[in-house]
């Protein structure tokens, strides 16, 4: 074997290695990528399917499954984001856990977290002894390949969270960064009580998925 092709093939190798330690600790890589405990195990195999899910599902799943990298085949386009909005237990975050999970499986750089908690985090870099500048956080979100942003529209919409939101989406949109957004607002009501800019460049990226149904959490614990 050529030098070349024994490097590829150790190349080959150390990725089949990579993917199978990942596979083997799918659960710690997903809470060191930011996915709440109670979501680690959400997949798209335990999420039941009724006539009001059955559409959002399978777009969320071949959404995941075409992004098998930053330079998947539909990564780099316009629209290549997701914003999942509607009521509350319908199965958005579960949804935006599974894509988690489905990408950190093929080993793509991605972080998962909620607005406020995104927020609190960049808050805390302005006190002193703060190991890491809120640049550093405002920067690791903006630039990560993939970044999951759940929950938008709970936060309290102080000038500060708006700019600071609007910087991420702004520079995430700009490159072209695959991004899922979370919410129980519409874009309307996101221009309404948040940001008109921040609606206006969500619905450039995103492609919107509608949740409707029963809530997921009263129903099960009456069933
Ligand atoms: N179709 C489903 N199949 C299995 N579990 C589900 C389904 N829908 C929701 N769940 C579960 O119900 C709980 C609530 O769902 P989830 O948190 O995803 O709702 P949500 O739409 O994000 O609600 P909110 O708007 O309040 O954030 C979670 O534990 C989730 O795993
Ligand atoms: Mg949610």
């Amino acid at each position: 074997m050529c030098s070349r092709c024994s490097e590829e093939q150790r190349e080959i190798e150390e990725r089949k290695r990579k993917l199978e330690e990942i596979g083997n600790n799918i659960g710690s890589h997903l809470k060191r990528i930011g996915v709440p405990p109670k979501y680690l195990g959400c997949s798209f195999e335990n999420f039941k399917t009724t006539r009001f899910n059955q559409k959002n599902a399978k777009i969320c799943k071949e959404y995941a499954l075409r992004r098998v990298g930053p330079n998947g085949p539909e990564a780099a386009r316009p629209a290549n984001s997701l914003f999942l909005y509607g009521s509350y237990g319908t199965g958005k975050t579960h949804l935006a856990a599974a894509i988690a999970r489905e990408l950190l499986l093929q080993d793509n750089d991605l972080l998962f977290t909620s607005v406020p908690g995104l927020l609190l985090e960049i808050r805390r870099a302005f006190h002193s002894g703060a190991t890491d500048s809120e640049e550093f956080h405002c920067r690791k979100y903006s630039s990560c390949d993939f970044l999951i942003l759940d929950d938008l529209g709970v936060e309290k919409t102080t000038e500060w969270a708006r700019q600071t939101l609007d910087y991420i989406i702004y520079q995430r949109d700009s490159h072209l960064k695959p991004t899922v957004v979370t919410s129980n607002l519409s874009l309307d009501e996101i221009a309404e009580k948040i940001d008109g800019r921040i609606s206006s460049r969500l619905a450039g990226m995103a492609r919107v998925l509608h949740f409707e149904g029963p809530d997921y959490r009263t129903n099960e614990r009456s069933q």
